[in-house]
């Protein structure tokens, strides 16, 4: 019987690009979905960028425009970054839209009309140069445990401890620079805490209540959910107050939804946004008793959001809960965290500008998801090689090695099909096996295989998937050896024998082809071009193609990986040092520092800790030709400069210098910068970089200078 499912994937942060991580979600999602459209499925894939919140409000204000301007750049930035990843969603949304602003309102009015909504005062810091409250990751100060400077407003990188802002040593807002205060506000708070919710979500995460036909969370997930039940439930807070980019929240002026409230709700607005323009009817999807199955597909690092939130607030303003949570882990690269200095913090677009075929991403992730929260790592060697040896290797040199001989010998067109009986026991002596199940997908007729596999993808086994798959590919390549086409074609006789050889490679290669699909779309369909057929769907599996079907000329579909293409997209990504942090960072870049970095003096004499090379390979230092260097309106100390260092953009540096160097001797001259330093947002503009200065403790401060012949953009190693 036909399904009927709603899938959605997390709705990612307007404020950052799409990188090689997030795309772990969304390819593993579009499998998914994918597989059950094949399957003959109803179902719809729901996306759309999640828009809201202070980080997308500051960086739209550092870039001069309004947060719309912003949310609608990025939208199609977003969108043409899946598009290249062959992510196709029903409908890509935005969470700053009409729809979603109506549903969060809804919800809202019911969760308070069950006296599950609670005001309370709360103590915060406030930026009063910013003349706003300050989320905890827009404060810094010294850990109050080991006393390092400069540490989040929530933990402390240094010693690991976690503690509140308000216990920050000598706190400063990261956006202004300034000392926050604290000031008390009125928040509104879901009552989790209340026994309904407690009670309910104990049962839900668990799978515990009558209308659950399944478990909604993985194993995995399901004790995360015990843990934290066993700490106790807090209300939520989901106020914040203005200046904040958001929906302001019903009859409360001036006080708007958290941007996590909505993010969630952002689902059914997109989805409330495809029915109208399909006919669909979303009240069959969302209401309490609906049947429909609803998947969520989310990293781990926002279960909490997902599991319980959401769930809480669906249940008791009488919508339904989702089915199923799907939560995946984290990607690593070469076996770590993914990183800018390294270079393998990689966007999608990078990705794409190489030239790198998509559907090697989508290949090699398939390769290592297994359905669980598990991280997965991108070894990029191991990438090029399982790429080249599965898909190349095992599976596109099966139609090279057959379609020639279709097209010369045979004028395009294939033999009758293959019949079981007739050829099965000759090929399971040639094979030298005993396992007719395992050559029987050579014939038409149904293989055993085509429910395994078809089972694996439904448990977003995809790594099983293609083990099984990989392994039927080697079956055919044996039969390619056993029967040497090449040699047949040396002989007048065998001309019936190559067609019928052929005819079966390139049938079983067919039926591979149905089994890749949801992982390599693009490549289906240039198969279905070759093969003259229409879109294959799961069952054409186990169908052959006609007797004497005509087909296409071959043209190569797929090329190998080149590791030169691997070096120069980590090397693209080193250097494009992007202005913005990602998302789970917001504040990383507005690291105010009071005092430019070109006079932060090392205290004098003492030797600092030991570092090794791999320590100091991290940082950037290029030779760098000033080519302007101008005074700053408004600046006591600063100068700009502009700096040549070898690549096509300049690089603008604010350098605390103005005391000693007068900006017309400096045009010209050659200096040193660190290329790689987080951009600096100030209060002038952009810094994008330092420029190397010594001092001591006499007065004086020394740019440096390389000798002579040095050419601007050269390493310093
Ligand atoms: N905006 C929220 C989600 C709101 S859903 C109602 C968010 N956005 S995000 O852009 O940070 O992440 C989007 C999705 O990508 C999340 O599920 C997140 O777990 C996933 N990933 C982001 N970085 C990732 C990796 N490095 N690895 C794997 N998945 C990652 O969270
Ligand atoms: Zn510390």
């Amino acid at each position: 019987m036909s399904r009927t499912i709603l899938v959605t994937s997390a709705l990612p942060y307007a404020n950052g690009s799409i990188h090689l991580g997030h795309l772990v979600e969304y390819i593993q999602t579009d499998i998914w979905v994918r597989f059950q459209k094949m399957q003959g499925n109803t179902c719809f894939y729901i996306c759309a960028d999640d828009t809201h919140g202070t980080p997308v409000m500051l960086r739209a204000e550092t870039e001069g425009i309004t947060p719309e301007q912003l949310i609608d750049r990025v939208w199609h930035e977003h969108k043409s970054a899946f598009e290249g990843f062959h992510v196709e969603f029903d409908h890509y949304g935005s969470t700053n839209s009409d729809e979603t602003r109506g549903f969060a309102e809804e919800i809202y009015r019911r969760l308070k009309a069950a006296s599950l909504i609670e005001v309370r005062s709360v103590e915060q810091f406030y930026d009063p140069v910013k003349k706003m409250f300050l989320p905890d990751r827009f404060i810094k100060g010294e850990c109050p445990r080991c006393h390092a400077k400069d540490q989040y407003g929530d933990n402390c990188e240094v010693c690991g401890s976690t503690y509140s802002p308000t216990e920050l040593i000598n706190p400063y807002s990261s956006v202004s620079g300034a000392q926050p205060e604290q000031r008390s506000s009125e928040h509104y708070f879901f009552k989790l805490s209340d026994a309904r919710c407690h009670d309910f979500l104990n049962s839900w995460t668990q799978g515990r209540l009558d209308k659950q036909k399944v478990a909604p969370l993985q194993a995995e997930a399901a004790n995360k959910m015990r843990e934290w039940f066993a700490a106790g439930l807090s209300d939520w807070d989901i106020s914040r107050d203005a200046p904040y980019f958001g929906f302001e929240i019903p009859d409360a002026p001036g006080k708007y939804f958290y941007v996590w409230l909505d993010a969630p709700v952002g689902y059914m607005g997109s989805f409330r946004r495809l029915c109208a323009d399909k006919g669909i009817n979303f009240n069959e999807y969302w209401r309490a008793d609906s049947n429909v199955e609803l998947y969520h597909f989310i990293g781990k690092d926002i279960l909490y959001f997902h599991a319980l939130f959401w769930p809480a607030m669906l249940e008791f303003s009488d919508f339904r809960t989702p089915t199923q949570i799907f939560a995946h882990g984290f990607l690593t690269v070469n076996g770590e965290k993914m990183s800018k200095s390294r270079g393998t913090f990689i966007t999608a677009d990078s990705y794409l500008r190489q030239g790198l075929n998509p559907e090697y991403l989508r290949y090699y992730y398939a390769a290592k998801l297994n359905g669980t929260m598990e991280d997965i790592d991108l070894n990029l060697e191991d990438f090029a090689v399982k790429v080249n040896s599965d898909l190349i290797g095992k599976f596109i040199n099966l139609a090279s090695r057959a379609a020639g001989f279709i097209a010369k010998r045979f004028g395009g067109k294939l033999a009758k099909k293959g019949i079981r009986s007739e050829c099965a026991e000759l090929t399971m002596f040639m094979l030298k096996t005993q396992n007719l199940e395992d050559i029987g997908f050579l014939w038409e007729g149904e293989s055993i295989h085509t429910q395994n596999i078809a089972k694996l993808y439904e448990q977003r086994n995809y790594a099983h998937a293609l083990r099984q798959i990989m392994y039927l590919a080697d079956i055919v390549n044996k039969y390619v050896d056993c029967y040497k086409p090449w040699e047949l074609a040396k002989e007048e006789e065998n001309h019936d024998r190559l067609h019928e050889v052929c005819t079966v490679i390139l049938n079983a290669f067919k039926r591979l082809t149905v089994y890749l699909k949801p992982v390599l779309p693009k490549l289906a369909q240039d198969v279905e071009i070759f093969f003259n057929i229409q879109q294959l769907v799961w069952s054409d599996a186990d169908e052959m193609l006609p007797d004497h079907h005509a087909i296409n000329p071959y043209s190569h579909l797929m090329a190998r990986i080149e590791p030169e293409m691997i070096k120069a997209m980590i090397a693209a990504n080193q250097q494009s040092l992007k202005p913005l942090p990602e998302s789970h960072s917001p504040a990383r870049h507005a690291e105010a520092q009071l005092h430019d970095s070109v006079q932060q003096k090392a205290a004098g004499g003492e030797v600092s800790s030991v570092i090794s090379i791999e320590d100091f390979s991290k940082v950037d230092l290029r030779v760098a030709k000033i080519v302007k260097a101008e005074h700053v309106e408004g600046a006591e100390k600063l100068l700009k400069l502009t700096l040549d260092i070898g690549e096509e953009r300049s690089r603008t540096v604010f350098a605390g210098i103005k005391s000693v160097y007068d900006p017309e001797k400096l045009q010209g001259r050659m200096t040193v910068m660190v290329a790689n330093l987080a951009p600096r947002k100030m209060k002038f503009g952009l810094s994008e970089g330092m420029v190397l200065a010594a001092s001591g403790e006499a007065p004086g401060l020394f740019i440096l200078s390389p000798d002579d012949g040095a050419q601007p953009g050269m390493r310093i190693k």
